[in-house]
């Protein structure tokens, strides 16, 4: 996949260009597994190459006063810790440019699109040759979440599960969702951090919320490769944690609540952390997508909204040199 040149050139005399998708993780049962990659991108350009340790970014979009600062920039660190991690001496430096569109610490996998490409620069700056599956373990160990990593990497609905004793990710790339069925991402104007989304979990859940998220899981994993797109509500309901991080920002507990209800609605759920709230539709999302951000609007937060496809393909990249 690496090797593949694909033609969304915004400028030829970029050295390389990355297009980098945002993802949904967890999909409600699937937590810490399951994610789908969307048709929603960052765009990481390499301006130049500059001597070691020399960086220069600029950024426009989502996140640019974040980001602004090189050594705060998660691509820059991931790309330094992957050669770090891979012995490179004397990393060369380089002057990127980010294009943003993943909404910033919204649980959209902007932080994906950072390490997916910090490593990715690190293997083709670098010319170092790395297996794929030594990359998406570099991306797992940095980034933490492989089912936001996996699908950012691979594109489309991924299982993905850490070998501790092979020290590897094992993923099943599922189809993509049929082109009639959209997903909206409802995106309030309220920042979760993962971190803190994590915290507020319980350290110790009962027998049989795991059985019934083991059982969830599994089904949605089979309804998906099978397309009985009927059960994705049940196959999505989750006991682990949408409960507790629903109530981190106002909405979501209502959207996770009543919004399942209408005709078209074929499963929601917390996009990653939250506080993205994802509904799958079929049919016409317009409407369904206005009453989630009326939710929000009614707890007192702004939104907008994205209606999105699965992208299959994962990142893009392009090589001009
Ligand atoms: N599975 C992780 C979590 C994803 O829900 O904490 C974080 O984006």
């Amino acid at each position: 996949m690496i090797n593949k040149k694909f033609n969304f050139n915004i400028n030829s005399r970029d050295l390389f260009s990355l297009k980098v998708p945002a993802t949904a993780a967890n999909l409600g049962s699937g937590f810490d597994t399951l994610g789908m990659a969307f048709n929603l991108y960052n765009i990481f350009n390499i301006k130049k190459i500059l001597r070691p340790g020399e960086f220069k970014c600029v950024t426009s979009g989502e996140g640019t006063e974040e980001l602004s600062d090189v050594k705060d920039n998660m691509l820059i660190t991931s790309y330094l810790k992957a050669c770090s991690e891979w012995n490179v001496k004397d990393a060369l430096g380089f002057e990127l440019e980010s294009c943003n569109a993943v909404p910033f610490c919204r649980g959209l996998g902007s932080s994906s699109t950072a390490v997916v490409a910090g490593v990715l620069f690190a293997n083709l700056i670098n010319k170092l040759n790395i297996s794929e599956p030594e990359l998406l373990r570099m991306m797992t160990l940095i980034e933490g979440h492989p089912d936001n990593v996996a699908p950012c990497f691979v594109g489309g609905m991924v299982a993905s599960c850490w070998d501790p004793d092979a020290k590897t990710l094992k993923y099943v790339k599922l189809p993509a969702l049929p082109d009639d069925l959209y997903v909206i991402a409802a995106v309030p104007d309220f920042k979760v951090q993962t971190e803190e989304a994590r915290k507020i979990l319980p350290s110790s859940v009962p027998f049989k919320d795991a059985v019934f998220n083991v059982s969830h899981a599994a089904l949605l994993c089979a309804a998906w490769a099978t397309g009985r797109w009927d059960l994705l509500k049940t196959g999505m309901d989750d006991k682990l944690h949408q409960a507790y991080r629903a109530k981190l920002f106002p909405g979501g507990e209502k959207i996770l609540e009543n919004i399942k209800n209408y005709k078209d609605c074929l499963a929601v759920a917390i996009s990653g952390s939250g506080p993205t709230m994802i509904a799958i539709v079929k049919g016409k999302a317009g409407d369904l997508a206005s009453e989630m951000c009326r939710i929000f609007t009614a707890g007192g937060v702004s939104s907008h909204f994205f209606i999105l496809n699965c992208a299959p393909d994962g990142v893009i990249v392009e090589i001009n040199n």
